[in-house]
């Protein structure tokens, strides 16, 4: 599997490609600011995008979608409860709910779980049971806040309880280069991250 984590933009945003080594058909998650960049990645590597998914609705990570569409022609994805809230030329062509799944190419399954609280549509997608794109749900050593329009602490909660149940051997891939590292696994995060740590919905809230 091709895998890359593209730095774009001053806000230290991750966009992430996926490619199948074979018919290099291509997953692009959370287009953002540096479009050129990103489709010079997609055509210097051969890849057909097939694919783009939204993890969730805020500009940062959907503001190259128009761009991207445009030129690769590729299917974009994001849950039901974003689609109301996009904006700045982004659209959608499938609408989908907790636990939808889908291949490209023949080596790559990506699984979607919603999983809200940053944002009322937001996702993380399982890639090959391997890589995890947290988005801003879960970064390395924290968690996306939860103070914005549309956000629900409970619900970013649940969410993480949800992720931690998920195996440790995934690679976190968070929407922001935020924390030590850019990457770490989920291990690690269950065993380190303070917003992981906290045992009921009273700690976290109570997390400076
Ligand atoms: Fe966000």
């Amino acid at each position: 599997m091709i895998f890359a984590q593209i730095s774009v933009g001053k806000m230290e945003n991750y966009s992430y490609l996926f490619a199948d080594p074979v018919s290099h058909e291509g997953l692009l998650i959370d287009p953002a600011f540096d479009h050129d960049k990103i489709l010079a990645m997609i055509r210097d590597g051969g890849i057909n995008l097939t694919h783009i998914v939204l993890t969730h609705h805020h500009f940062d990570h959907i503001n190259a979608t128009a761009q991207i569409k445009s030129h690769t022609g590729a299917e974009v994805i994001c849950h039901r409860e974003t689609a109301p809230l996009l904006h700045g030329g982004a659209s959608y062509d499938r609408l989908i709910d907790d636990g939808f799944s889908f291949k490209i190419g023949s080596s790559i399954r990506a699984i979607c779980l919603h999983t809200p609280g940053h944002a009322p549509g937001s996702l993380c997608i399982v890639v090959n049971d391997m890589y995890l794109v947290t988005a801003d749900t879960l970064f390395i050593g924290d968690c996306g806040r939860a103070d914005l329009p549309g956000s629900d602490p409970a619900a970013l909660f649940a969410s993480l309880q949800r992720l931690k149940s998920l195996p440790d051997h995934l690679i976190v891939c968070p929407g922001h280069n935020y924390g030590p590292v850019p990457t770490r696994s989920l291990g690690e995060e269950k065993r380190s991250n303070r917003t992981l740590l906290a045992a009921n919905l009273e700690e976290f809230y109570k997390l400076p």
